[in-house]
């Protein structure tokens, strides 16, 4: 995600933004900048790449000001670059943003229309010249940012200087985070808590809907009416490291609990309830290719790889298009077979992965045509792709994946509406009801996280098993991998994932009192006739328990049935199939999460892991 410094009060701020932009880092970025404003008027510089290009800007150029905001990009429209950084500026005014402005291509269509050029292809500059409008129009800098958010839609943390007010730093926020600090003859702003631990460890964090205005001896708080708000600042006491985990004890519980915000970023702007019908920034599949369309071959890695076996499921049924899935490292050196109309999708979160990317190269030279779903942009195999679409998962920090996945499948699952929709094999109603059913996945996301207690019982239970296995049918099979795969990276325990078809034909053997089997038995309807499996996998549950086996298992809330036959019940609101695997992999995350932090690995930075494999 982006990070937001502000300051005003009496001192020249430079040092203190990128100071505070330091804080940030860990945030993940691809380029920065800081707008100041002092006597010379607004003064913005901005550089592509590491900060420390920004610093070494700075300090040749020396901008003075006892107001600015400074911004990090983790890009989201339009690549990484000097244009595209914050902060962006519009006759006088400058503003720094995180999030998405939805409609924000109708809305650079209509000031285009009014006479406005553009220098940059982000959202964000819209913000710039909405507001540069309203304060010629004659309102102050708080009325001007309000009337401008009015005509936004989407999800923001916004902070706004004018040289027409050179002691006033606007912000709002809307999704995205925000926090003030309180000092002594001057204030701050930030995206999170770190950038302020320096100065104070008074602080406010805003709401939805809140906007602000500070000055160097007043914080206002607004709500979006411009009805004041009374709010007591909180005293911080965590360490700046804590700080960086948002107060979460390592990056991947945080980023485990960032899930629900994820898979909001990924979905929002690209659904059309009412049409059913799904838009794809980065995708130009139009209707003749997609009926052209004769095979897709999907390659990945690791969890991107368990990510692509339920995309498999997404594509064949919801757009009838036959999936050939192969772990890339394999499928670059078997001479594959690519037929004409073949679709290659290179599923990868860091989109550096050297296999994922010489195997997308591997099909794209036989003739493929090439679709990245990657969670950086700019990231090389994002720039080899014809198409991408991008997850908007923000930065992923912990090396083992977890928001990265969950909004693979959901770039995945609107992929495949698109294409069923495109191709004529999926109805408007029947897209409509499963863009409903995927809008609504992250509140049931949040209802499992609510159940993190249950599943830290049982971590604590079985943390020192040294052999567990993981079962699932349907598209739950690929959710028991990846629920393995999380275990064995971050806790050492040897751990292995199966269909639970394959039990008689080997694993079976392994069953014993000291082997947990973790099962996913949610009950997960509409998948279609004869593709119901909860009997089958109550039937597995069974022959595991015959053998003395300790059974884990994944339930649907009041499912009394399966809850009595195992040994421990993780709770699953009920979902339908498609939307099943998004939610059941989270408890399997928490799951392998407390069971490595209690025997006390580095969860973070597994032994002999890296975070992207960009070697053979
Ligand atoms: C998953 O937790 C691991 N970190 C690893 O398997 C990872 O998924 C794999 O290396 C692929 O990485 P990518 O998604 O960045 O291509």
């Amino acid at each position: 995600m982006c990070g937001i410094v502000g300051y005003v009060g009496a001192e020249d701020c430079a040092p203190f933004l990128i100071a505070g932009l330091k804080r940030l880092e860990y945030r993940g970025y691809d380029s920065a900048g800081v707008a100041l404003v002092g006597e010379s008027g607004l003064e913005v510089l901005r550089s592509r790449g590491k900060l420390s290009n920004l610093e070494s800007l700075v300090l040749r150029k020396a901008p003075k000001g006892t107001l600015g905001i400074g911004h990090t990009r983790w890009a989201t429209h339009g690549r990484p670059s000097d244009e595209n950084a914050h902060p962006h500026s519009f006759r006088g005014v400058a503003v720094v943003h995180n999030g998405i402005i939805e409609n924000h291509l109708e809305l650079r269509e209509e000031l285009r229309r009014a006479g406005h050029t553009f220098a940059s292809e982000t959202d964000t500059e819209i913000f710039a010249h909405l507001i540069a409008e309203e304060v010629e129009g004659g309102h102050d800098l708080l009325q001007a940012t309000r009337r401008a958010l009015r005509r936004v839609r989407g999800t923001y943390a916004l902070a706004v200087v004018s040289e027409t007010d050179p002691h006033t730093l606007v912000a709002a926020k809307n999704a995205s985070p925000l926090v003030v600090g309180f000092g002594q003859g001057e204030n701050y702003l930030a995206s999170d808590v770190p950038a302020l631990l320096d100065r104070t460890r008074e602080v406010m964090f805003l709401e939805e809907g809140d906007l602000v205005r500070l000055r160097q001896d007043s914080v206002e708080l607004f709500d979006g009416d411009g009805q004041t708000i009374a709010r007591q600042p909180r005293h911080i006491d965590w360490t700046p490291v804590m700080a960086e985990k948002g107060g979460h004890k390592h990056f991947m519980h945080k980023e485990i609990h960032e899930q629900a915000r994820a898979l909001v970023d990924t979905i929002r702007s690209r659904t059309a309830l009412e049409t059913g019908d799904v838009v794809l920034d980065g995708v130009g599949i139009d209707e003749a290719l997609a009926k052209s369309l004769a095979r897709v071959t999907i390659v990945a890695c690791g969890t991107s790889y368990h990510a692509g076996l339920v995309g498999k499921h997404y594509l064949e049924s919801l757009a009838k298009l036959p999936v050939e899935i192969d772990v890339a490292s394999e499928f670059r050196y078997r001479d594959p077979l690519v037929p004409p109309g073949s679709l290659c999708i290179a599923i990868s979160q860091s989109g550096e992965t050297a296999d994922t990317l010489a195997a997308m190269r591997e099909a794209k030279a036989k003739g493929a045509r090439t679709l990245a779903v990657c969670n950086v942009v700019g990231s090389a195999i994002a720039r080899d792709a014809e198409d991408v679409l991008y997850t908007h998962a923000g930065p992923e920090i912990g090396v083992a994946s977890t928001k990265a996945f969950t909004t693979q499948l959901a770039a995945m699952l609107l992929l495949a509406l698109k294409l069923g929709r495109l191709r004529g094999t999926l109805d408007a109603d029947r897209a409509g009801k499963l863009l409903q059913d995927l809008r609504g996945a992250p509140a049931l996301i949040e209802k499992i996280l609510a159940r993190e207690d249950s599943i830290l019982a049982a971590a604590r239970t079985y943390s020192s098993a040294r052999d567990m296995l993981f079962l699932g049918r349907g598209l739950q099979a690929p959710v028991a991998l990846e629920g393995a795969l999380k275990l064995k990276e971050i806790s050492y325990v040897h751990a292995e994932g199966y269909p639970a078809g394959e039990m008689k034909h080997g694993p079976i053997a392994l069953i014993d009192e000291q082997v947990p089997v973790v099962v996913i038995a949610t009950r997960d309807p509409g998948r279609g006739h004869g593709q119901d499996t909860y009997e089958k996998i109550v039937g597995n549950i069974e022959e595991v328990r015959a053998r003395g086996g300790k059974i884990i298992a994944l339930v649907t809330d009041g499912d009394d049935l399966v809850s009595r036959l195992a040994d421990h019940a993780l709770w699953v609101p009920p979902a339908s199939a498609f939307i099943a695997p998004l939610l059941n992999v989270l408890p399997l995350q928490l799951f392998a999460y407390h069971v490595a932090d209690h025997r006390g690995t580095d969860v973070d930075q597994p032994r002999n892991l890296a975070k992207s494999v960009t070697v053979e």
